[in-house]
Formats: C-alpha cells, sequence, structure tokens
C-alpha cells in the first residue's frame, strides 16, 4: 500500500518519526533537488491559509519563505488568490503544501489544476498526507499531482499515539526526488549510484521502526478490500453525522455537491453572543455526557471540528449526535431567558462525583441533569470527569515548575566542598 501511495516509481522512507518530520524531509528532498538543477534561489513556499500548524513550521525549519495562500468561503484553496501568489513569486517559487482532502473537511475540487499551475512555474508539490484516512483505496496523491507527500502511520494506519507518540511519518517521494532523500552514517539506506543525500533527519535509522509492525499488521489483516471499505466509512460516518447534526448547528463548509470529506467543523461561534457560550463549554460539557471533546478551535478558532473515522459503530455515532442535539438544547434554554447565562449546565461543566453529592447544591437545574442528562448516561457505565473546570488562561499564565531543583543533582562530595571553601 505504500509503494502504491505515489505512482512512478516511488521510494518510501521510514526513517522519519512523525508528519512534521516528515514534512521537513520532503521540503529539504525539495530544496536539493532544486539547487542540483541550479535553481537554488527557489525559496517560496505557498501554504493555504486552512494548513496544519506544522506546515508554515517545517517550511521555516526548511529554510524556505512562507507566503499565506487565502481560503475561500467554501473552505477551498481561492483559486484566483493562488493564481496571483504564483504570478507573483515564479521566479522564486519552490513548493506549494497542500492538505488533501482539506483540513477544512473539503476535498478541493481543483486539487490537479492546483498541482498543474506550480509545476507549470517550477515548483514542486509537497502533498501533506495526514489525510489519507479519506484516501486509501479510493486515490493516489501520485495521480493528482503530488511530487511528495507523508503518511502518518499514527493516523492512518492505526499505531496508537495517545498522549503524543510515538508516531511514524514515512515519505513517499516520485522517481526524480529520491536521489536527494536522507542518509544514514551507521545504515546505507539506499544505494542509488546518483545519490546526493540532503545528510541525516532522524537519529535512529528506521525511526520507530518497533512500532511499523503494528502498521503491516493492520494492512495484512483488512486487505484491500478492508482498506477501501475503510476509507469509504469514515467519509460516510462524517457526512452521517453531519446530516444529523445541521439542523443543530451550522456545518461550517461542504463540496460543492453539498459533502463533507471524512471530517468537518460546527461553527459554535454565534452562541458566544445569543448565549454566552464558547466551543470550550460545549467540549466541557461533553464530558458529562461521557465523551471525549473533538479538536476544538482548530482549524478555525471558536468551532469544534469532528472527524469520527470507520472506527465506531452507528450507536456510538448516534450517542454522540443526541448528546450534541441536546447540548444544542441547553444552549437554547439561554438563549430564551429560562436558563441563567453564568450559572448553567455548559458553564459549570464538566461536573465531578464530589460535586454531585456534595450536600450543598444552589444552582439553577439538577443534579440529575449535570450528571446524567441523557438516558443513555447511567451510573453504571458513566465515565466521572475527575476534575471540575479549570481556568484555562489561569493556567497558561502561571507555569508551575514540577522539575526539581538543580541542588538535589548536587553530590556529597561537591557539598563538602562547598562546605570547606
Ligand atoms: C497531524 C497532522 C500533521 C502533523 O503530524 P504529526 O505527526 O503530528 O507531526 C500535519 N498535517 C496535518 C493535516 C495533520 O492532521
Ligand atoms: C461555494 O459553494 C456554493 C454552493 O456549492 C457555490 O454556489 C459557490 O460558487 C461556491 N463558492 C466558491 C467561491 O467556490
Amino acid at each position: 500500500y505504500f509503494l502504491w501511495l505515489l505512482n512512478g516509481n516511488p521510494f518510501l522512507l521510514s526513517e522519519i518519526n512523525f508528519g512534521a518530520q516528515g514534512e521537513y524531509t520532503g521540503l529539504a528532498a525539495i530544496k536539493a533537488y532544486l539547487s542540483a538543477k541550479g535553481e537554488r534561489h527557489r525559496s517560496v513556499c505557498l501554504i493555504p491559509k486552512s494548513a496544519h500548524g506544522t506546515n508554515p513550521a517545517s517550511a521555516q525549519m526548511a529554510g524556505m519563505k512562507i507566503q499565506p495562500v487565502e481560503v475561500d468561503k467554501n473552505g477551498s484553496i481561492d483559486i484566483a488568490h493562488l493564481k496571483a501568489m504564483v504570478d507573483k513569486h515564479k521566479e522564486n517559487l519552490a513548493a506549494i503544501m497542500i492538505t488533501y482532502p482539506s483540513t477544512n473537511g473539503v476535498f478541493e475540487e481543483a486539487i490537479s489544476d492546483v498541482c498543474d499551475l506550480i509545476h507549470k512555474h517550477g515548483g514542486q508539490v509537497y502533498l501533506d498526507g495526514a489525510n489519507m484516512n479519506a484516501q486509501v483505496g479510493l486515490c493516489r496523491p501520485g495521480d493528482y499531482g503530488s511530487d511528495v507527500s507523508h503518511l502518518n502511520l499514527h493516523k492512518t494506519f492505526c499505531i496508537p499515539h495517545g498522549g503524543g507518540g510515538p508516531g511514524m511519518g514515512p515519505i513517499g517521494v516520485k522517481k526524480h526526488l529520491a536521489p536527494y532523500l536522507p542518509s544514514h552514517p551507521v545504515i546505507e539506506l539506499h544505494l542509488d549510484r546518483d545519490a546526493c543525500p540532503l545528510g541525516t533527519v532522524s537519529a535512529a535509522p528506521w525511526g520507530s521502526s518497533a512500532i511499523l509492525p503494528i502498521s503491516w499488521a493492520y494492512i495484512k489483516m483488512m486487505g484491500g478490500k478492508g482498506l477501501k471499505h475503510a476509507s469509504e466509512i469514515a467519509i460516510l460516518n462524517a457526512n452521517y453525522m453531519a446530516k444529523r447534526l445541521e439542523k443543530h448547528y451550522k456545518v461550517l463548509f461542504r463540496g460543492a455537491r453539498g459533502y463533507v470529506a471524512h471530517e468537518f467543523i460546527l461553527d459554535t461561534r454565534p452562541f458566544k453572543k445569543t448565549a454566552n457560550i464558547e466551543a470550550v463549554d460545549v467540549a466541557k460539557r461533553l464530558q458529562d455526557y461521557g465523551f471525549h471533546a473533538p479538536t476544538m478551535s482548530w482549524p478555525v478558532a471558536g468551532t469544534l471540528m469532528i472527524e469520527p473515522t470507520e472506527s465506531e459503530d452507528k450507536a456510538e455515532l448516534d450517542r454522540f449526535c443526541d448528546a450534541m442535539i441536546s447540548i444544542r438544547q441547553e444552549i437554547a434554554e439561554i438563549e430564551e431567558g429560562r436558563m441563567d447565562s453564568r450559572i448553567n449546565p455548559l458553564k459549570m461543566s464538566p461536573h465531578t462525583l464530589t460535586c454531585i453529592v456534595s450536600s450543598s447544591w444552589d444552582r439553577p437545574y439538577s443534579r440529575e441533569v449535570a450528571a446524567f442528562p441523557l438516558p443513555f448516561v447511567k451510573p453504571d457505565s458513566k465515565f466521572w470527569p475527575t476534575i471540575a473546570r479549570i481556568d484555562d488562561i489561569y493556567g497558561d499564565q502561571h507555569l508551575v515548575c514540577t522539575c526539581p531543583p538543580m541542588e538535589v543533582y548536587e553530590s556529597p562530595f561537591s557539598e563538602q566542598k562547598r562546605a570547606s571553601s
């Protein structure tokens, strides 16, 4: 499957430990390739505003100059602005970094045209493969124009990455970039006679290789048909949820035919005015219903991005939608003045066991509403939040050092020395 990613003699390198490292390596390979062609001056990297934060960070690390490209009101790349930017920078254009389907949850209709435009002006296409969950078995980045892409094995290919790691972000490149892939001083990574590798990217030659059997086993067990089915179900699940929730929330972006990709954004921004409710209140309240909140304030501040994937069954998707719909009704109660705008189940969430069992309860809603807001939230299966609402801003501004002071590391010998001096 990895070989299938990019058509035309793909080369895949597993030295990379995570997506952003793949991005860095891919861009460095592009730079090395351009330099070898005598086009060292090409250093501009176009990045749509919908990009993941790692994209500009990687481009910066690779020594490129970042130029943002606007996104239209449907969430896709603003083609007119892209054309203007390409025209402005065509002499120095090195690359574009695009995510497909975009982080706004739409399949960019013009993806092939975008890639063609960049190639026509001497640039290369880095296609961020983090959203392969919507593509595996259905389409290949190499076909619509990618020169280099990474796969986030810890996203699309099942490596668990709770707590931030470890991950794997191997890249695939088209043949012309293969000679410029990294090398390693200990292990010969590729033997191409024309190779002029860009150097070493990660300390271990095969990255976190011990976790690769997880992706291998997943691919073997799913088979070609199963992997394609997983992509289809991921897209279907997102569209099913978007359809159920659209009567209650605004779905921020959709494709031209009214569908989303494998994820979608719910706009919670209007509730700030109507009910003093923000995305964080919805996110915290979801804990009372037994759910971990979806991605908050990204890629659009003040919104929630929902990516169900193929993993959950319909009953679970429905439970989540029921919780979101119930929360919308709680917001409506505030909007209609039937519930206090400061002391309400959303603002006071999440509700811990300690809070629910305390003998004093003076809130304008019941303990039952607080802890068991829908019939499916039952005492025997309830996930109790362990901590009530914390003050995020206070926390961000008052860092607590948990590292012991240096004196702890002082040896008895150095103490003696200090005492005698
Ligand atoms: C997760 C993600 C990345 C970065 O991957 P890491 O493994 O977290 O470095 C890049 N782009 C997109 C669109 C992503 O979702
Ligand atoms: C956005 O989508 C709508 C509905 O599909 C379409 O009519 C409109 O032309 C699109 N706008 C842009 C800028 O692509």
